[in-house]
C-alpha cells in the first residue's frame, strides 16, 4: 500500500502538489485539513462552545462525513464553500488542539487509506504521528510572503494581514502539545516558494517510484 505523506505550513503549496501528484500516481488524495474544518463548522453551525471538547470530539465521532476531491459534507450539509471561509478559517486552529477530535480524525484518515489502497494525504501529522510507517514524507514549506501571496490570489484580502493571520495560525499548530506541525528527520523538504508545480510533481513522482520499487535510500 503506496502513502505519501504532506505535511507543512499553511500556503506551501500542499493541496495543489498532493492532487497533482494522486492523479500522476493513480492514487486518491485526502485533505485532513478540510476533515478539521469540517468539524469546526458543524460546530459553529450548532453553536457549540468550541471550548467544550467532548461536544466537538462527538461531531468529530459521530458525524457523517463525506470527502471527495473537491467536496465535503458533514451530515447531509454541503460543507464545501462555508470551511473555506474567515469564520471557519479563524476557528480551526482551536478545533485542532482539542486531542479527543485528533484521536477521532485520525482514526478516520486511518480507515480512508485502508479503505481506498492508500493514497495521498496531506495535513500537519501526516508523517509524524497518523503514518509514521509512509512510503514517502515530504514537508513543503515556502517563505511566508510568498504564502500570503498565494492565499490573497486564491481569496483576495490585504496580503500584510493574510501574513498575520497566516504567522498566527503557524504558531499555534506548531505550538500545540498534541501532534504539532514538524519535520521528521525523514522527510523530505522542498521550498516550493520559487519552483514550478510540475517540477515539485516531478520530483516527488520519481522518488515514490523509486522507493515503492525497492530502489530508495535514506531521504
Ligand atoms: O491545511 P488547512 O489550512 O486546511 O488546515 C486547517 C487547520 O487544521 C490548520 O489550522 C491545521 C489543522 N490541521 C491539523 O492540525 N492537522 C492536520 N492533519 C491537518 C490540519
Amino acid at each position: 500500500m503506496i502513502i505519501v505523506a504532506i505535511d507543512g505550513p499553511a500556503g506551501a503549496g500542499k493541496s495543489t502538489i498532493a492532487k497533482a501528484l494522486a492523479g500522476k500516481l493513480n492514487l486518491r488524495y485526502l485533505d485532513t485539513g478540510a476533515m478539521y474544518r469540517a468539524v469546526t463548522f458543524a460546530a459553529l453551525t450548532r453553536k457549540i462552545d468550541l471550548r467544550d471538547e467532548p461536544r466537538v470530539a462527538d461531531i468529530a465521532k459521530n458525524s457523517v462525513m463525506l470527502i471527495e476531491d473537491n467536496a465535503i459534507s458533514i451530515d447531509g450539509v454541503d460543507a464545501t464553500v462555508a470551511i473555506r471561509g474567515p469564520e471557519v478559517t479563524r476557528s480551526v486552529s482551536l478545533v485542532a488542539t482539542n486531542s479527543l477530535v485528533r484521536t477521532e480524525l485520525r482514526n478516520r484518515q486511518r480507515l480512508w487509506a485502508s479503505e481506498h489502497d492508500g493514497g495521498v494525504v496531506e495535513g500537519r501529522d501526516i508523517g509524524s504521528v497518523v503514518f509514521p510507517d509512509a512510503t514517502l514524507k515530504v514537508y513543503l514549506t515556502a517563505s511566508p510572503i510568498v504564502r500570503a501571496q498565494r492565499r490573497v490570489a486564491q481569496s483576495g484580502g490585504d496580503v500584510n494581514q493574510i501574513a498575520a493571520e497566516i504567522a498566527e495560525r503557524d504558531q499555534r499548530d506548531s505550538s500545540r502539545s498534541d501532534s504539532p506541525l514538524t519535520k521528521t528527520d525523514d522527510s523530505v523538504t522542498i521550498d516550493t516558494s520559487n519552483r514550478p508545480i510540475d517540477d515539485v510533481v516531478m520530483q516527488l513522482q520519481h522518488l515514490v517510484e523509486k522507493k515503492s520499487s525497492g530502489k530508495g535510500t535514506q531521504a
